[in-house]
Parts: C-alpha cells; sequence; structure tokens
C-alpha cells in the first residue's frame, strides 16, 4: 500500500480538474493573443478564469495576474515592489520559503535594497513588537514580506493583524500564501494585503501555474518582458489548460472547504494522538500541534530515535511506501538542512530526526494506522 503524506510538497489532481484540463487541451489549442476564432476560445477560457478566481478570493478580475506558479509570483512581486514602487527595504522573516529568501538575498545584490528580518520566537511565531519597531525606526519606503501559513511548521499568520501594523506604517504588506489559498477562505476586499501569491499545485490543481494578486492601482510594471499578456505585466503565451485547471481546482476546493477541512483535521488529529502513543516524547515542531494556530493540513515532528538509527528512517518509510518529507521537499537531497527547523527547534531534540506529515482529503485514518505500524516496526 502506497501513502502520500507529503501533500505540502504537492498534491495529487482531482479526477475533475484532470478532466477539465483533458477537455481544454482536446478542443482549445488557440493562442489567446490571436484575433481569429481560435484565440478567441482561448482567451474566453483565460478571461472567464480569471474571474472565477476573482470571485472565489472577492478580488477584482484586473487584479490577478496569471503565473508560473509560486516561485514566479513571490519573485514578480518582490522585484517589482523595488523596482516599480520605489520600496528601499524589505523586512521579511528567516523561516520564509526560499522562493522569498534567494529572491530578496539577489534583489539586496541588484538593487542595493534593505532586508530585515523579524524576530521570531522558539516556535517559529513571528514577533510582532519588533516587526513594529522594525516598522517605526526606519522611513525608507518598505515592503512587508511574511508568509501565511508556513510550508515547513504550518503555523498560521495573523494576516490583517499584520497587514493593518504595515499600512499604519505607510509599508506595502505581500504574503506567500501558497500553503493557503484553497485552504482557507481570503475576502481580498477586506484583507489589507498588497499582494499576494498561489500556486495551483498545492490546491489539487496542476503544476507549473499559479497567480500573483495585485491591489489595483498599485503601480507595478512588467516583470518579464515581451507581449502584452496579463496587461504588459508578465509577458509570455498563457497556460490556457492549466489556468482552466487551476479555476476549477479552486472552485472545488471552497465548494468543499468544510467538509474537507473536517476530514483533514480529524486526519491530524488522528496522527497526533497515535503518534504521542508510540513516542510519548515525540516534539511538535513550530505550533502545529495548536489547531488554531497552525494549518489542519500538517505535523512537523521530531521524534526521539538515535542519531545512528535515525538515519534509516527515510529509507525505511519509503521501502515501507510511505511518502512524507524531511524538511520541505524543494530541500530533499540538500545536505544542508532546513533553515526553517534550524531557527524554531529547541536545544533538546537538535538531534533527533524531524519529519513533516503533510495531509488531504485523500487520506485516512487507516493510512495512520499503518504508518504506526511501520515506525513499531522501526
Ligand atoms: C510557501 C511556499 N512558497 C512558495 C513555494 C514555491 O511554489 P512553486 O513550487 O509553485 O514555485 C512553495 C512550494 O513548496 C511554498 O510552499
Amino acid at each position: 500500500m502506497n501513502i502520500y503524506f507529503d501533500n505540502a510538497a504537492t498534491t495529487p489532481l482531482r479526477e475533475e480538474v484532470i478532466s477539465t484540463i483533458s477537455k481544454v487541451m482536446e478542443d482549445c489549442f488557440g493562442n489567446p493573443s490571436s484575433t481569429h476564432a481560435f484565440g478567441r476560445t482561448a482567451k474566453t477560457h483565460v478571461e472567464t478564469a480569471r474571474k472565477g478566481i476573482a470571485k472565489l478570493i472577492n478580488a477584482a478580475p484586473n487584479e490577478i495576474i496569471f503565473t508560473s506558479g509560486g516561485t514566479e509570483s513571490d519573485n514578480m512581486i518582490l522585484h517589482c515592489a523595488v523596482k516599480d514602487l520605489d520600496v528601499k527595504r524589505i523586512i521579511s522573516s528567516s523561516i520564509e520559503h526560499h522562493a522569498i529568501l534567494h529572491a530578496t538575498d539577489a534583489i539586496a545584490q541588484l538593487f542595493g535594497t534593505k532586508i530585515d528580518y523579524v524576530k521570531t520566537d522558539s516556535n517559529g511565531v513571528i514577533d510582532l513588537d519588533d516587526l513594529e519597531s522594525l516598522l517605526k525606526n526606519d522611513q525608507d519606503k518598505t515592503l512587508v514580506s511574511l508568509m501565511h501559513v508556513n510550508n515547513e511548521i504550518g503555523n498560521i499568520l495573523d494576516l490583517v493583524q499584520v497587514g493593518n501594523l504595515c499600512h499604519q506604517h505607510n509599508a506595502y504588506f505581500h504574503t506567500d500564501a501558497v500553503q493557503g489559498i484553497g485552504h482557507f477562505t481570503f475576502d481580498m476586499e477586506q484583507l489589507p494585503v498588497d499582494f499576494l501569491s498561489a500556486a495551483a499545485h498545492k490546491f489539487h490543481g496542476p503544476k507549473g501555474v499559479g497567480f500573483s494578486f495585485v491591489r489595483k492601482n498599485t503601480g507595478l510594471q512588467p516583470f518579464i518582458h515581451g507581449g502584452s499578456q496579463e496587461r504588459g505585466l508578465r509577458a509570455g503565451t498563457e497556460s490556457v489548460h492549466n489556468i482552466v485547471g487551476m479555476c476549477k481546482a479552486l472552485e472545488l476546493a471552497y465548494e468543499n472547504l468544510e467538509t474537507e477541512r473536517k476530514k483533514v483535521l480529524e486526519v491530524k488529529t488522528y496522527f497526533m494522538e497515535q503518534i504521542r502513543i508510540l513516542y510519548p516524547e515525540v516534539q511538535f515542531n513550530g505550533m502545529c500541534d495548536d489547531l488554531v494556530h497552525s494549518t489542519y493540513t500538517l505535523v512537523n515532528i521530531a521524534l526521539p530515535i538515535p542519531k545512528d538509527k535515525a538515519l534509516m528512517l527515510d529509507f525505511h518509510l519509503d521501502l515501507n511506501g510511505i511518502a512524507c518529507s524531511k524538511g520541505s521537499a524543494c530541500q530533499s537531497g540538500s545536505q544542508s538542512g532546513s533553515h526553517v527547523l534550524k531557527s524554531v527547534r529547541s536545544e533538546r531534540n537538535e538531534d533527533w530526526p524531524s519529519l513533516r506529515f503533510s495531509f488531504s482529503i485523500l487520506n485516512s485514518r487507516e493510512e495512520v494506522d499503518q504508518l504506526i505500524k511501520v515506525l513499531r516496526d522501526f
């Protein structure tokens, strides 16, 4: 039996999404920029998807810019804020995804932008007093970029609180909501968020497509230069089938949000209960055992397993058909270990192996039972 507990890395496509994508691929190959009927049909697909996605998060259609996914959306917002909005300083945190951290490093090199990192505590919680003093103590035009749901430890950021703080200090607020969109509701008309990044493959949509939310009249200029697609902001022929598939995936995610949230949360709580029975000393990294301040979709645990034996743990799980992640998937194969866990882990469990298990509607309690059995045999 193969068990997939790595949904924060990517999610399987829903069947309805696959058939929607296949149908567009079969029926509509036109280039949305062409003015003939083939092109117009493709354009209609793209614009219908834009309206659909905008409606689901209560944004205006022209606030949705299609991209190739989370990484591009993050890079686009950070670069354009500096390039076009006179931003001289970015405040972020050390527990962001590398799509933010490496982009800010590159921006600092390219433009001489100042990068500040807000303090986080031992559970990875953003220190809002520190954020406030950073905002107060520098008058340079600032963009704050803090993620909504942490992809490794699941902490949820209060977007209203942070956004209001940013706006009180005349700073822009961007949130990487790659792990939040499709799992939580968003009302962009109400949220004090200027920019947001999303990726379809985290909510049972296709890979290689995502979107940026860019609040109306912010004044961003092109990030990728070329044709006039995406109102000139992001050139390149649109991936029509993927865009339509993303919209379908988001529609299904929000249509079923409450029932599916309940089901996934049940798997997470059952997992926590069972792992505590098997390893009473287990430690939960970050806030993931706090069901209010962490996402219902993941847990990140440190297990009391000796260092030499721990080396075999991944192999043992993989051999037994269980897929989970050491840190975040983007880092598997990297020797350096997770920068997020380094920031948050306590002294005590420094040597314990950490694993991230992330769940979706396709998981069940029976799969948790199977995992526990495999761990018991280790
Ligand atoms: C929080 C977060 N931001 C950005 C990304 C990058 O998204 P993509 O893989 O679509 O480029 C990921 C993917 O793991 C993520 O979890």
